[in-house]
């Protein structure tokens, strides 16, 4: 199989309004398609998006996050599968009319969790679509647990497996900050901006970290991320997180070069 492969995870509070019930940010969504049909070459890729306001708020008002507790939660599966599916139709489509050959894969039908952590997953028919040189877009969503009945997959856990298991050259956190500092920016003016973090200073930072998360995440925001971007380096894998609110930074982060964001590798 020829050039690198790349995981690229929009998050969703870039790709739709967070405050806005199933409202998806169009205007972002094409410049970012725009950027990564410019920057890609023949680099393979997987698009991993998350849920904003199609999944979360029919997660959370189920408490699906929690697992099974009634039946009364079962048509909040259903629902939350049926919004993140059609956020996901916007997102193939905006691809697609890029021209960039893209597939849409669903975990719901076809991942188990055990305690919220994928034991199994269909390698092979993603394998053959890269091979193809199909562009896979994967979605956070409901999936069905060993032990928990169903929980809640982040698309930020499903690309730190992938980017493990199939030896991702970098995986991309396009998000709605910079990238990491030593407190949220969203809350107050933070001191220091992290350019590069090694594998060690990020596990420091996540011990000093209390979750950033807001009450509506139901996969736990940002600190959540870095808990998944460091099991990915510890594997070897370098993880960029970057603003993709701003133009040209995801293709510069696809390039490598005058990249904008924090770089987080080994050493
Ligand atoms: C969440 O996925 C999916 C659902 C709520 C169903 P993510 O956790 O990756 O979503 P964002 O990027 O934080 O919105």
């Amino acid at each position: 199989m020829k050039g690198e492969l790349i995981i690229l995870k929009l998050g969703g509070s870039v790709i739709t309004f967070k405050n806005s019930f199933e409202k998806a940010n169009l205007k972002v969504l094409r410049r970012i398609a725009g950027e990564v049909k410019e920057a890609i070459g023949d680099k393979r890729l997987i698009i991993v998006h998350g849920g904003g306001s199609f999944g979360h708020p029919h997660a959370y008002k189920y408490k699906l996050h929690l697992g099974f507790r009634a039946s009364s939660q079962l048509p909040g599966v259903l629902e939350t599968h049926m919004a993140m599916e059609k956020l996901n139709k916007i997102v193939v489509e905006e691809f697609s009319s890029q021209g960039l050959p893209t597939f849409p894969f669903q975990v719901s039908s076809s991942t188990l969790t055990s305690n919220g952590e994928i034991v199994l997953f269909p390698l092979n028919p993603l394998r053959r679509m890269i091979e193809l040189g199909i562009i896979p877009i994967l979605y956070g969503d409901v999936v069905f647990d060993r032990q928990l009945g169903f929980c809640i997959l982040s698309g930020d856990k499903i690309c730190s497996f992938l980017a493990v298991f199939l030896k991702a050259s970098k995986l991309i956190f396009i998000c709605d900050v910079d990238g990491v500092y030593d407190s949220n920016p969203k809350l107050k003016s933070p001191s220091k901006f992290y350019e590069k973090l090694s594998l060690d200073e990020l596990k420091l930072l996540l011990r000093k970290f209390k979750s950033f998360s807001s009450s509506l995440d139901v996969t736990g925001g940002f600190y959540s991320k870095l808990v998944e971007a460091s099991k990915a380096v510890e594997k070897g894998v370098n993880v960029l997180i970057v603003n993709g609110l701003f133009p040209g930074r995801v293709s510069a982060a696809i390039r490598g070069v005058d990249f904008i964001g924090t770089r987080i590798s080994v050493k």
